[in-house]
């Protein structure tokens, strides 16, 4: 029997989906990402949203002047694809390097996404567009129609919009983000070389029955809402098992405390600051320590064509306490694992 290692060195990982928001609360919570992070897809679900490239150069310029001094990070800029987006702004804004990728949100289906897409067909010359000049696309995988089930949203988003789009635009990179079911695993198992997936740490670790025995618990509510523990440990599967399919988007959603215990909480999980340490449970507890660089360092480059980091961040062996609340700004933030030891610590 081998000794289990008590430290890991990998790399330096990014996060290739997550929400800063703008103004005190970015200002409070890029230092999180910095510190364990050196790139990141910033979502521009902000109010109102990033849909040109002039929006998304000033919000990158915001963003990097509330990264710390002495702190190597890269923001990755997306842009919001409503009805009217302007093909040839986003191509312009591709090429000259400010955008990375474009964002697909179903109008309806989230935080900020009324702005959204009302129907896929109104966005095919851009999405064409896009395939033509290897931009890829980060979409938010759910149905918005109300006969549909929240729970059955993703699974049919899959039949209705995204599996045809895939068949239609092959060429087209599709980012299938923040995936929470068996029908998305077996999906991106079954899609070619250009369809990949995020996973989020908390689809990791809970399941509805966090979200709702014993009371609920409104900060383990994000959407796509957590499913049954068959789809968890599906994803789990998946995340751990070191195919360049899936990697590591973190979706970290920062909302301040008041907004997620109230009548109507917002949807979203801030599990930034904790967020390596989160996943590094997962891939011990399934006995995939030597996968977990592909995921969190190796793959997400590769599916976007860039170089992985040449830094190294080491991981050990050691408890850490989650705090209960961290400073979001202009109020305080639940992290996930609020109160937990993790057993996990970034030490470099
Ligand atoms: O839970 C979520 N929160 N899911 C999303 O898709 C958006 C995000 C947010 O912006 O708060
Ligand atoms: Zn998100």
């Amino acid at each position: 029997m081998t000794t289990p290692p008590e430290s890991l060195t990998i790399r330096r990982p990014d996060d290739w989906h997550l929400h800063f928001r703008d103004g005190d609360t970015m200002r409070a919570v890029v230092p999180y990402t910095a510190r364990q992070c050196a790139r990141a897809i910033v979502m521009p679900n902000l109010a109102p949203p990033v849909t040109t490239t002039a929006l998304a150069a000033a919000y990158r310029d915001r963003i990097n002047a509330a990264v710390p001094d002495g702190i190597e990070f890269t923001p990755l800029m997306t842009t919001y694809l409503t009805d009217e987006t302007d093909a040839q702004d986003l191509a312009v804004g591709h090429g000259d390097g400010v955008l990375t990728a474009a964002k697909l949100y179903p109008a309806g289906a989230t935080t900020n996404s009324a702005h959204g897409v009302t129907d896929v067909a109104n966005i095919m010359g851009v999405l064409e567009r896009m395939a033509d000049i290897g931009m890829p696309l980060c979409v938010h995988g759910e149905v918005t129609t109300p006969d549909i089930d929240i729970f059955d949203r993703e699974a049919v988003f899959i039949d209705r919009i995204l599996q045809p789009l895939v068949d239609r635009l092959p060429t087209l990179k599709v980012i299938f983000e923040h995936i929470t079911t068996m029908q998305a695993v077996s999906f991106v198992e079954s899609a070619g070389p250009n369809v990949a997936a995020t996973i989020t740490p908390q689809h990791l670790h809970i399941n509805r029955n966090d979200i709702l025995v014993g009371g609920i618990r409104p900060h383990m509510y994000c959407l796509p809402v957590a499913k049954r523990e068959q789809h968890r440990l599906a994803l789990r599967g998946a995340a751990t098992s070191g195919s360049p399919k899936y990697f590591l988007g973190t979706d970290s959603a920062p909302h301040h405390r008041h907004a997620k215990e109230s009548d109507c909480g917002c949807a979203g999980i801030f599990n930034a600051p904790f967020a390596l340490e989160s996943y590094l449970q997962v891939f011990e507890d399934e006995g995939a320590l030597p996968h977990f660089e592909t995921f969190a360092s190796l793959a997400g480059p590769a599916f976007y064509g860039l170089e992985p980091n040449e830094e190294r961040v080491t991981l050990e062996k050691r408890p850490v306490e989650v705090p209960a609340t961290i400073d979001g700004g202009e109020a305080e933030v639940v992290p996930f694992h609020a109160g937990e030891t993790l057993n996990w610590q970034l030490v470099s």
